[in-house]
């Protein structure tokens, strides 16, 4: 494929946009139960004009654009207080929860560089909940992630194993609020407690529940302070792109002060370009996320975040009380906010979530790890509210198709048989496709049920399972054929 010789026409070209989105996700319809968050229409429309109104405004040079150094600082502010925080509060407006969690990790690795020179393999302390995006930052940035367990009924971080993982080389500790897989609180009084004593930092992960439960929390749910109130939470992260309903590109991280936020900091005056400081890992970067979190922010308002949150709560309390009542269902742990994970003893999840898209829901499946078996998740937004009623009778329908369908344990037996003791660092790309062949994915196109492909990885240790991802993902993205 080659650029077009002669340009489209406007008609053509969004034609054309429009069409390539016949096969996404249909959001709109309030089916979707994960991925987007959707306010509505309005408050839609306002963050897109929003958005592209500083699409082209450059949010790398606060000296050549201070409106965006003015909407960055405001959005701190207000993600401050919104998370009781005091005056000496510092953050950085970042790209999502990733970029946050990264630099929360760089920053307490450079602080342990500068503070504790003697460490030399720096190692973060992780509950088996905690968000990938922390494994992807010590990846990234030679930081040793030590997971242990949490409790397996609540799926909360288990302060006694955290405390037992530290060594002299940890220079980080880490607390969700909530966890994405279940939806729960850990308990980050203990941990800050822990942090304190043993003097630590400790981050905690509001990327997905730092906005919405305080507003849980004012509508009389049971949400036990998480935030920067707690003493020895030294960061936090809270995503503007989840619950404030803002465009994707939108986080904060928060730092108690700025003595720590140095850390964070990268410049470079060593070639012969611009001088570079960057507070964050993007440089040249559109302002229109900021502008687009800004403008949601201020245009719902605190009462207008409130209502929404009245909404999700009591269609999570349905939710929760529906899959409860539906025979061969379980949830898992209970949600602190509006995230549900349940399983089942009785059918393959799997097939459910299957069946549930034949019904017109896109459910998230979870792979089995650790303590959690594997499961549903689903998020609770404001536009599925009013669905609840058809989407539970649709998942008790797909719950009994689901009964004459097969769990597949015997091939998740032979799979497991099949693999066991092989290195998957050493699975050559001729292995990893006819494992892939074997769930019914030739890296071509996305099968319409994707149970096999599911059990499959499910059966799987999570090393071979991220072996086998990356081998997907690269056929996937490829030149068009
Ligand atoms: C708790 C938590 N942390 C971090 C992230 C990562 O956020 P992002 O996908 O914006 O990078 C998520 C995403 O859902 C999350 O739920």
């Amino acid at each position: 494929m080659r650029i077009p010789e002669t340009g489209l026409s406007r008609e053509e070209l969004f034609a054309r946009l429009e069409a390539f989105r016949s096969d996404d996700v249909d959001w709109r319809s309030g089916r979707t139960w994960a991925y987007v968050y959707d306010p509505g229409r309005e408050t839609e429309q306002v963050v897109k004009e929003a958005f592209t109104s500083y699409l082209t405004e450059n949010a790398l040079d606060p000296t050549a654009f201070p409106s965006a150094l003015r909407l960055e600082n405001e959005l701190v502010a207000m993600a401050a207080s919104h998370l009781g925080g005091g005056a000496d509060v510092v953050g950085n407006f970042t790209s999502g929860g990733t970029e946050s969690i990264l630099l929360a990790v760089k920053t307490a690795r450079d602080h342990a560089r500068a503070h504790r020179p003697e460490i030399t393999a720096p190692e973060i302390v992780l509950p088996e909940t905690a968000h990938a995006a922390f494994h992807k930052a010590g990846h990234y940035l030679g930081v040793e992630p030590i997971v242990v367990p949490v409790d397996p009924t609540t799926f909360r971080a288990d302060v006694v194993a955290v405390r037992d993982a530290i060594t002299p080389r940890t220079i980080l500790l880490v607390g969700s609020a909530v966890s994405y897989a279940h939806g729960v609180i850990d308990p980050i009084r203990e941990l800050g407690e822990i942090a304190l004593e043993r003097g630590l930092l400790l981050h905690v992960d509001g990327c997905i529940g730092g906005f919405l439960l305080p507003y849980f929390a004012r509508l009389g749910a049971a949400v036990p302070e998480f935030d920067l109130r707690v003493p020895g939470v030294t960061s936090i992260s809270m995503d503007f792109h989840k619950y404030a309903f803002a465009a994707k590109g939108a986080s904060v991280i928060l730092y108690r002060d700025r003595r720590l936020r140095r850390h964070q900091i990268f410049a470079c005056a060593g070639w012969s370009g611009y001088t570079i400081v960057n507070p964050t890992v993007q440089s040249a970067k559109s302002a229109g996320p900021l502008a687009a979190a800004w403008a949601v922010l201020n245009y719902l308002g605190d009462e207008g975040y409130l209502r929404l949150a009245r909404t999700m709560l009591e269609a999570t309390r349905q939710v929760c009380d529906g899959i409860a009542a539906i025979p061969g269902l379980r949830l898992l742990g209970r949600p602190d906010m509006n995230l549900v994970a349940f399983t089942s003893d009785e059918v393959s999840v799997f097939h459910v979530v299957d069946e549930m898209r034949e019904r017109g829901w896109y459910v998230q499946p979870q792979l089995a790890f650790g303590a959690s078996k594997e499961n549903i998740h689903l998020s609770v937004n404001p536009s599925g509210a009013r669905w609840v009623d058809d989407f539970l009778a649709d998942l008790g329908r797909s719950v009994e198709r689901a009964r004459s369908l097969p769990r597949g344990d015997d091939a998740a037996a032979a799979i497991r048989e099949a693999v066991a003791g092989i290195d998957p660092a050493k699975l050559s790309e001729e292995e990893l496709a006819q494992l892939l062949a074997f769930a019914g994915a030739d890296g071509t196109a996305l099968p319409t049920r994707m149970a096999g492909i599911n059990e499959m990885m499910n059966a799987l240790p999570p090393r071979m399972r991220e072996a086998v991802l990356v081998e997907y993902v690269n056929q996937l993205f490829r030149q068009p054929g």
